[in-house]
């Protein structure tokens, strides 16, 4: 069933108080009429079916180049199951993941877990608008595909958190940016990575199940395609080939 339909209002016991105050600021809402709100619902109810998702949605090489190398202090916020965490180990000695979602923080120390420099990481649990950690203390701070203007997913408190804990002379980055004019009005640049990109499920069978939930209209071509990688033209999103960002004044 797609992503539209397969939750309800029942649902919404699965939040704890902190995130309804985020997720549901006048204290109930429809999921079914709330596509944000049922990506939340997902990232708690079926956190591996999401994690199918964000693993077949590989990030533009050019973006993961684009990082700077070999820095002591990385902070991701939102790191989901570490679509960016498992790159950020290879760049930063001590990498911070903050992420909300207690579903999606298990199965990113999982992995983790199974990596050569997994110990680099450290996943605590945390939100844009109140990051749990010191200021000036990261060389890098990034989100991917986890910001947005909305107060519950960061908006202008989250981006002053982020720049807080951004130490003078470091990066604030939001790779796979949704809102590049809020950024941009802020003083953030843009970056893109030319090429063709598509999605990269793990199989045919992969590729038809997640399109029925997660790009139902393009399921049908997916299923004509008859491949496990699809352009995503196909599936009518934007690929992951973008960033904004912005040196914290020294
Ligand atoms: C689309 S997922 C992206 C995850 C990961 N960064 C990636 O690229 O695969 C969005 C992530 O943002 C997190 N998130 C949502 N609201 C948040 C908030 N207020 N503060 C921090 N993270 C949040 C979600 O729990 C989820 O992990």
């Amino acid at each position: 069933m797609d992503l539209r339909r397969r939750y309800t209002a029942a649902d919404l016991g699965v939040f704890t108080p902190e995130e309804a105050s985020r997720f549901l600021p006048q204290g109930d809402a429809d999921p079914q009429h709330d596509v944000i709100l049922a990506w939340e619902l997902l990232y708690r109810l079926e956190p591996e079916l999401y994690d199918r998702l964000a693993s077949a949605e590989r990030l533009h090489p050019g973006i993961v180049d684009w990082l700077p190398r070999d820095v002591d202090r990385i902070a991701e916020v939102g790191a989901g199951t570490g679509r960016l965490t498992m790159e950020l180990i290879e760049r930063g000695r001590h990498v911070v993941a903050v992420e909300p979602a207690l579903p999606l923080r298990l199965i990113l120390q999982r992995k983790l877990a199974a990596a050569d420099h997994g110990h680099r990481a450290r996943v605590i649990h945390g939100f844009f608008d109140q990051l749990p950690l010191p200021d000036d203390s990261a060389d890098l701070v990034v989100a991917c595909s986890a910001f947005t203007p909305a107060a519950g997913h960061g908006g202008e408190t989250g981006l002053a958190e982020m720049e807080r804990v951004c130490r003078p002379g470091g990066c604030v980055a939001i790779l796979w940016p949704n809102h590049l004019g809020w950024l941009t009005a802020r003083g953030y640049r843009y970056v893109s990575f030319p090429g063709r990109m598509s999605v990269e499920f793990a199989s045919y069978a992969d590729a038809v199940e997640l399109a029925e939930v997660f790009f139902p209209r393009s399921a049908a071509e997916v299923r004509r395609l008859g491949r496990r990688t699809v352009p995503f033209e196909v599936l009518g999103i934007n690929p992951p080939r973008d960033l904004a960002f912005k040196v914290a004044a020294g």
